[in-house]
C-alpha cells in the first residue's frame, strides 16, 4: 500500500491521505510497537471468542489465530516492516495479517474497537511491568537482608539532620529499607490486583450489539472479569497512573538510599567501600571511584515521577470517554518502567557487592558524644533524676568534653561528679557504643537481638 492513499483501515470516507505533519503527529507505532506481543494475544484470545459465540466461522477464526502468530514471529524476529502510514501497532498487525491470510484478516475487528484494543494491550503490559517490579523488589530486599544478617551487630551512628544522633547497627539500617521495600512491594501487588480487569468488548465506547463472551476473553488474558462498564474501560488509565505512583515511591526509596551510598563511600565517611564491579574512575585522577551507579540511580527517579505527573496532566482535563490525547499515555510509561528496572536492578548489585567497613562504621558511632542519650536515662535509672534534669546535666558534660576536646567516655569520674554528684563508676558501662545498642531492645529497636528476630521473620517471609 502506497503510503500517499487514503488509509486502508479507515479511508472510506476519505479522498485523501494524510498530510505528513498530520502523520507524524498521529502516527504511534514508534513506540507502541512495544506492545506487540499484548495486541497480538489480546486479538487471539478475541478472535477464538468470535468464533466460539458463532460471530465468525471457526475457519476464519483458526487462520486469524495462525496467522497472527507468524505476525507475532515476524516482529519478534525483527523482521516486521512497521509502517507510520498505518499509525500503530494495532493498524500495522492487522494490515500484515491482510497480507498474510486474506480475507478473513478483515473479520477479527467485529465487535471490538481500537479503543477497547489498546486499552487492554495496555492493562496487559502494565500488568507485566508490575511483576517485573515486583521481582526487582524482591531480589533488593534479598540482599539487604544479606548485609542486615552479616552485620547485625556492627555499630555506627545513627543520624538525625545528619547529624550523630545515637548508635544503630547496620543491620537496623538496611532492615529499615526492607521494611519500605516491602511496603513498595504490597502497593505493586495491590495496584496489579486492581488493574486485572478486562477492557475487551468495551468496543469503541458503548459495548457492542454483537453476541459476545467478554468472560471469555477475560479468561483467555488472565484477567479476574470483564470491566463493567464500557465507558470506564475505554477511557480510564488509571491502572497506568497507579504503577506510576507505586514506582515513584519505590523509588523514592531508591534515591535515598542512592544518596546514603554517595555519602558513606566518599574519602570523608568511608563507610561502605563499593564494588569494582559497581564503581567508575575518573579519566584525569587516578585516585578517584566514583559511586556512578548510586549517582545515575538517583538522577534516573526523577524522570519515574515526571512520567506520573506527565500522565495526569494528559488525563485531567478529557472529557469520557476516548480521546488521541490517552495515546500520549505510552511512552512515559515506558520510560518509567524500564527505568525503575534498571534502578531495582543497579542497587540490588550494589547492595550485593558492598563492603560495610567496620571499623570506621564504629569509630564514627563513637564521636559525636553519640551515647549522650544513654547517659542521661542512666541518671533517671540509677539516681530518680527526672529525664529533664538529666537531659540538662548531660548538656553540661558535653559542653566539657567538646571544651576538653574528648569523648564523653574520657571524663574522669571526678570530672562527671563536679557536675553531679550523683554519679558513680557503673556511667562508663553505658558510654560505650556496643552497650548502647545492645540496651535498646525496644519492639523495633536497634539491639543486635531485635535485628535478628527481624532478619528471621523476613527470610521466613521472603523463603
Ligand atoms: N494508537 C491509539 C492509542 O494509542 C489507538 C486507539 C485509537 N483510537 C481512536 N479512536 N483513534 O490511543
Amino acid at each position: 500500500m502506497s503510503d500517499k492513499t487514503s488509509n486502508q483501515m479507515w479511508g472510506g470516507r476519505f479522498a485523501a491521505g494524510p498530510d505528513a505533519i498530520m502523520e507524524a503527529i498521529n502516527a504511534s507505532i514508534g513506540f507502541d510497537k512495544r506492545l506487540a506481543a499484548q495486541d497480538i494475544a489480546g486479538s487471539r484470545a478475541h478472535a477464538a471468542m468470535l468464533a466460539a459465540t458463532g460471530i465468525v466461522e471457526t475457519s476464519d477464526a483458526e487462520a486469524i489465530r495462525e496467522g497472527l502468530l507468524t505476525v507475532l514471529s515476524e516482529i519478534e524476529g525483527g523482521d516486521f516492516a512497521f509502517s507510520t502510514a498505518l499509525e500503530d501497532i494495532h493498524m500495522n498487525v492487522e494490515a500484515r495479517l491482510k497480507e498474510i491470510i486474506g480475507e478473513p484478516a478483515g473479520r477479527l475487528h467485529t465487535a471490538r474497537s481500537r479503543n477497547d484494543q489498546v486499552a487492554t494491550d495496555f492493562r496487559l503490559w502494565v500488568r507485566d511491568q508490575c511483576d517485573a517490579a515486583e521481582g526487582g523488589i524482591l531480589a533488593l530486599m534479598k540482599a539487604l537482608l544479606g548485609q542486615a544478617e552479616a552485620g547485625a551487630d556492627w555499630v555506627m551512628p545513627g543520624f538525625t539532620h545528619l547529624q550523630t544522633a545515637q548508635p544503630v547497627t547496620w543491620g537496623h539500617h538496611m532492615m529499615a529499607y526492607v521494611e519500605m521495600f516491602a511496603r513498595d512491594l504490597s502497593r505493586m501487588r495491590d495496584a496489579r490486583k486492581r488493574m486485572n480487569e478486562s477492557p475487551l468488548g468495551a468496543a469503541a465506547l458503548a459495548g457492542t450489539g454483537f453476541p459476545i463472551d467478554r468472560q471469555m476473553t477475560a479468561e483467555a488474558l488472565g484477567f479476574d472479569r470483564p470491566m463493567a462498564n464500557s465507558l470506564d474501560a475505554v477511557s480510564d488509565r488509571d491502572f497506568a497512573l497507579e504503577f506510576l505512583a507505586a514506582a515513584s515511591i519505590c523509588a523514592m526509596h531508591l534515591s535515598r538510599f542512592a544518596e546514603e551510598l554517595v555519602i558513606w563511600s566518599s574519602a570523608q565517611f568511608r563507610f561502605v567501600t563499593l564494588s569494582d564491579r559497581f564503581s567508575t574512575g575518573s579519566s584525569i585522577m587516578p585516585q578517584k571511584k566514583n559511586p556512578d551507579a548510586a549517582e545515575l540511580i538517583r538522577a534516573k527517579i526523577g524522570r519515574i515521577f515526571g512520567a506520573n505527573v506527565a500522565l495526569l496532566m494528559v488525563m485531567k482535563g478529557l472529557p469520557l470517554a476516548y480521546s488521541k490525547d490517552m495515546q500520549e499515555d505510552k511512552e512515559q510509561v515506558f520510560d518509567a518502567a524500564d527505568n525503575l528496572m534498571l534502578a531495582l536492578a543497579a542497587m540490588e548489585g550494589m547492595v550485593k557487592d558492598m563492603t560495610g567497613n567496620v571499623e570506621n562504621l564504629e569509630a564514627a558511632a563513637a564521636s559525636g558524644f553519640s551515647t549522650a542519650t544513654d547517659l542521661a536515662d542512666w541518671l533517671v535509672r540509677e539516681t530518680g533524676l527526672p529525664f529533664r534534669d538529666a537531659h540538662h546535666i548531660t548538656g553540661a558534660l558535653v559542653a566539657m568534653a567538646e571544651k576538653k576536646g574528648c569523648d564523653l567516655s574520657d571524663l574522669s569520674l571526678e570530672e562527671m561528679k563536679s557536675v553531679n554528684d550523683a554519679i558513680s563508676e557503673g556511667i562508663f558501662d553505658v558510654l560505650g557504643v556496643h552497650n548502647s545498642v545492645a540496651s535498646r531492645m525496644s519492639y523495633g529497636g536497634t539491639a543486635p537481638a531485635r535485628v535478628r528476630e527481624q532478619v528471621a521473620r523476613w527470610k521466613e517471609i521472603l523463603g
